[in-house]
C-alpha cells in the first residue's frame, strides 16, 4: 500500500501530490497533509512517498519540522521512500529542493531503501542538497520551469509502477 505525506504552504506542493496519487490510483483517503497527520499512520503503508516545498534558503516547509522528528522514531525498516519536491531553480539556485535533501539525511539511517532517483536531464546546473552525486533524489518540480513540469511528473509516476 502507497501512502503520500506532504507539506505545502501555498499548495503547490498539494497539487502536485495530487497529481501524483491520481497517476498511481492512490485515494484521497491515503494523502496526508503532514500538518495534522499522525505519524503512527506510516505503519499502514509499505511506500511512503514524502513530499516538501523549499522555504527560507534551503530550508523545509514548516510543518514538515514535527513531522520529520516524529516519522524518524517510527519503525521505517523495510519501507520503500520516494521523495519529491517543489522549488524554484532560477531564485535559489543553490538550495534548490534542499528540502528533499534533508528528508533523505533524515531518514538515511531508518532502515528504509530510497527509490525514485532521477536523471537531472533538462535541469540547469544545480549542485544543492537534491543533488546525489551524478543523480536527483527524487521528483523535482520547477518553478522556473512550469512547461515540463507535467511531463516530469508523469515520467516519475511510470518510473515508481516499474518498480
Ligand atoms: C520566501 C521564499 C523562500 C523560498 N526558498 C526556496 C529555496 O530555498 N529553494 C527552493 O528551491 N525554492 C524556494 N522557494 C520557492 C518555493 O519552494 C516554491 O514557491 C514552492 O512551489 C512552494 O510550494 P508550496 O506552496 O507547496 O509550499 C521559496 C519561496 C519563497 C516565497
Amino acid at each position: 500500500m502507497t501512502g503520500i505525506f506532504y507539506g505545502s504552504t501555498t499548495g503547490t506542493t498539494e497539487a502536485v501530490a495530487q497529481d501524483i496519487a491520481r497517476q498511481l490510483g492512490v485515494p484521497a483517503s491515503d494523502i496526508h497533509n503532514v500538518a495534522n497527520a499522525a505519524p503512527e499512520t506510516v505503519a499502514h503503508y509499505d511506500l511512503l512517498i514524502l513530499g516538501s516545498s523549499t522555504w527560507g534558503c534551503g530550508e523545509l516547509q514548516d510543518d514538515w519540522y514535527g513531522f520529520l522528528d516524529a516519522l524518524k522514531k517510527q519503525n521505517l525498516a523495510g519501507k520503500r521512500i520516494a521523495l519529491f519536491g517543489c522549488g524554484d531553480s532560477g531564485s535559489y539556485p543553490d538550495t534548490f529542493c534542499d528540502a528533499v535533501g534533508l528528508i533523505f539525511e533524515a531518514l538515511q539511517q531508518t532502515g528504509c531503501t530510497f527509490i525514485g532517483s532521477c536523471e537531472p536531464d533538462g535541469y540547469e546546473s544545480i549542485h544543492s542538497l537534491i543533488r546525489n552525486e551524478e543523480r536527483f533524489l527524487g521528483l523535482v518540480v520547477d518553478e522556473s520551469d512550469p512547461g515540463k513540469t507535467d511531463a516530469r511528473i508523469a515520467a516519475w509516476c511510470e518510473q515508481l509502477k516499474n518498480g
